[in-house]
């Protein structure tokens, strides 16, 4: 398969407008079927969408005539990308999967199935291989923020720790476009976020865990999260404490961190950072107004040990690394291994 054709389900959301966004010049993604909520068929894009991404939507997206998310309208593609909300994302994805059409999946049903493969490419692309003999593929991603702060978690996961604290602070995006109502969060805090503290452990649980040919049995985890709501567009920053059984060298643990590069051995990875975790030394880093470029990158700094309690702060972008952009990328690695 030289190029992969794809439908997007939600791209008038947060999501499928940052999907758009980052596969406008893709070298071998063409979309070609855009849909929304029903009410919007057979609208064109531009008049469906409320456009919240920087620039103009771009050129070929704006005449396109939305489609509905059933099956039948999407027999034309190799992949549906979805970036539905939960509710409708359970019974239509299930129903595309159903009439024989491949999807990958921003939507938290189903992410904790064992049958079904729960990528951060970088982390866990071997759970891929689960797909091998299967005619139909489902894929899902990882919550935005289970996504984000497991990235140095392949670091961490090596020591002998006894317990892991992560105190989440989460930008308005994560909740999408009408998500969170302006009174409610302007110059606020918000701190509780539902669902949240018991997904991350559960799904990086599932990401760290061990894959055989059937099904993907979940790592322990101690693992204890506070989530909170910030007055900030874009980024989710997480402080993390890790109790240690064992005295360890800091800045070895840097080094190893700044090397991390799983994915360096495939080609044409276009959304594969070159380095997907960036240290930060001053002391006010990472930022997200700083630090944040539409990046597949997350940021840390802030590093801190003593007595055997290693602290740092970990910050990505939801709506890249936490959504569109593992979407992209994780269809790349599947065709890098042969899996579409
Ligand atoms: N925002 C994030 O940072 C983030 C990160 C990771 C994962 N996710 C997950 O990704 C998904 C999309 O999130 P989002 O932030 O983009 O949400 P959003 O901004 O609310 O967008 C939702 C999209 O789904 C469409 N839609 C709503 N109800 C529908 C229905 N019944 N049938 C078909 N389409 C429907 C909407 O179309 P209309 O324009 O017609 O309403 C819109 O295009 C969610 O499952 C979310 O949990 C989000």
């Amino acid at each position: 398969m030289d190029r992969i054709r794809v439908s997007l389900l939600g791209s008038t959301g947060m999501v499928g407008q940052k999907m758009l966004t980052l596969l406008k010049n893709h070298p071998y993604i063409d979309v070609v079927n855009l849909s929304a909520s029903k009410a919007k068929k057979h609208f064109k894009y531009r008049d469906a969408v409320n456009w919240v991404e920087h620039g103009d939507i771009p050129e070929k997206y704006r005449d396109m005539e939305l489609v509905s998310t059933d099956p039948e309208d999407h027999k034309n593609v190799d992949y549906v990308l979805s970036a539905l909300p939960p509710e409708a994302a359970e019974e239509t994805e299930i129903n595309l999967i159903k009439n024989g059409i491949n999807v990958i999946s921003n939507a938290s049903p189903y992410r904790m199935d064992e049958n079904i493969p729960l990528i951060n490419p970088e982390l866990n692309y071997d759970h891929l291989n689960l797909l091998k003999n299967r005619d139909i593929k489902f894929v899902k991603n990882p919550n935005c923020t289970s996504t984000i702060m497991s990235m140095p978690l392949n670091e961490i996961l090596k020591l002998d720790y006894k317990k892991i604290t992560l105190t989440t602070l989460q930008a308005i995006s994560g909740a999408g476009y009408t998500g969170l109502p302006y009174m409610g969060i302007d110059d606020n805090i918000i701190p509780y976020i539902p669902g949240e503290e018991e997904k991350i452990p559960r799904e990086i649980s599932k990401m760290f865990g061990f894959a055989n040919n059937e099904r993907i049995i979940n790592r322990n985890l101690n693992m204890f999260v506070t989530s909170v709501r910030v007055p900030v567009k874009v980024g989710h920053m997480g402080i993390m404490n890790v109790e240690l059984n064992e005295d360890i060298d800091l800045e070895k643990f840097k080094n190893n961190l700044k090397a991390f590069n799983p994915l360096k051995g495939f080609k044409n990875l276009y959304n594969a950072p070159e380095k997907p975790i960036i240290l930060h030394e001053e002391e006010n880093r990472p930022q997200n107004m700083i630090d944040l470029n539409n990046g597949m990158e997350i940021h840390m700094g802030r590093f801190d040990y003593h007595d055997h309690n290693l602290r740092f702060i970990v910050l990505g972008d939801n709506l890249i690394r936490g959504a569109a952009g593992i979407t992209i990328l994780t269809l790349e690695t599947m065709k890098e291994m042969s899996l579409l």
